[in-house]
């Protein structure tokens, strides 16, 4: 089991440790920025994916990494961790 997370202002990266803490300690977290992450996702069968909520979208470096690397996936097994500020962008909080 491998952490992978994009995090702005670090909610994201705190929330996927506080998860490898509890779940399986022994996993690595590392930032997607992190030169040879690829060989990371290779190399582990179970890969948590951590990222914030954008506009009720993934962010635009999230979307971009797993089109461009969609070989790496095949066959593994995916678990989001997905944070969020309040809620999704759809709700009108005036009504
Ligand atoms: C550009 C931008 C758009 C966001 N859009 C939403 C949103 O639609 N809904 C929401 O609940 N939070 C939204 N947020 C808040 C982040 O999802 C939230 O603060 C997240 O935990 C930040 O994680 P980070 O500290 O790892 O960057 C947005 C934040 C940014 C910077």
């Amino acid at each position: 089991m491998i952490g992978i997370y994009f995090s702005g202002t670090g909610n994201t990266k705190y929330c996927l440790e506080k998860f490898i803490a509890a779940y399986d300690n022994s996993a690595e977290t590392i930032a997607l920025e992190t030169p040879g992450v690829m060989k990371h996702i290779k190399e582990n069968q179970d890969i948590i994916l951590a990222y914030p909520i954008y506009y009720s979208n993934l962010p635009k470096i999230v979307d971009d990494f797993i089109k461009k690397n969609h070989m790496l996936w095949k066959g593994k097994k995916i678990y989001i961790i997905a944070t969020m500020g309040l809620f999704s962008g759809d709700c009108n909080l005036t009504e």
